[in-house]
């Protein structure tokens, strides 16, 4: 927990300089995770232009997304599963939605190569990926049977069937959307992606997207986040959750 002290008028930006003039200091005991989101989703509203018609405060945003976290947590009964492309930030986005939620983070690539004892690059090299798809099904069915938990699976995991059907009972499946640009920027490591290793692997990514669409739209949930933050789409993995949640 961090004691923070924000001047909002100066965090806004886009406030007018009135405003500014009678913004106050403001002072709250929040966790950092939650006041990277409230940033985030403020500057959003700066962005869309709404924050002059109806000028959120951070407090009120803050007040916002603490009611929506303690909403999803209590109602999600089974593990969230973010599913989507290589680089579409499965992995950031799930560590800190499972921050946020109070749960235990589980990555199927990560359990996978400690139970191998190599990379996912050499199960590729020296077994094959219809063994790797074997032993990513298995990883995805032992994290299933824990419960809630938030688990980032690998982005070809939903494109075999059975996986599939095992992630779509019984989990609750969150597609991270992305253009295949965006995935491409953001990707840190193609060394450890054995599918990307080819001569041009933007355009890989792109015919992987096309070829795995229909896929991943077997998820319950679709989020895009193309311009979104790792901050501000877990805010929207949130609401998303929770209105899946509220009418199921
Ligand atoms: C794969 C994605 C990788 C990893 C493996 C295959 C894929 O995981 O599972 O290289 O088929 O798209 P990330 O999506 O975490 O990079």
């Amino acid at each position: 927990m961090a004691r923070i002290c924000l001047q909002y008028g100066i965090v806004a930006g886009a406030v007018p300089r009135r405003r500014m003039a009678t913004a106050h200091l403001t002072f709250w005991h929040i966790s950092d995770s939650g006041i990277f989101a409230a940033l985030a989703e403020l500057r959003a509203h700066t962005m869309s232009g709404t924050m002059h018609a109806a000028m959120p405060t951070t407090r009120s945003i803050m007040s916002d997304i603490t009611t929506l976290t303690k909403a999803v947590a209590k109602a999600i009964d089974r593990p969230i599963a973010l599913v989507g492309m290589m680089g579409s930030g499965k992995s950031l986005v799930g560590r800190r939605l499972a921050q946020r939620l109070d749960l235990a983070f589980i990555d199927s690539d990560s359990d996978i190569e400690a139970s191998a004892g190599i990379s996912i690059a050499e199960i590729f090299e020296l077994a094959g990926e219809d063994k790797f798809r074997s032993l990513e099904r298995e990883a995805i069915s032992a994290a299933a049977d824990i419960g809630p938990v938030v688990l980032s699976t690998g982005g070809g995991s939903i494109c075999d069937a059975e996986t599939a059907q095992l992630l779509c009972e019984r989990t609750i499946v969150v597609w991270l959307q992305a253009q295949p640009e965006t995935l491409f920027s953001r990707i840190g490591s193609f060394s450890s992606r054995p599918l990307l290793h080819t001569d041009d692997p933007l355009a890989t990514l792109r015919d992987l997207a096309t070829k795995r669409e229909a896929d991943y739209g077997k998820a319950h949930i679709t989020v895009t986040t193309d311009q979104l933050s790792a901050a501000a789409a877990v805010t929207a993995v949130l609401r998303a959750l929770d209105s899946h949640l509220a009418v199921k």
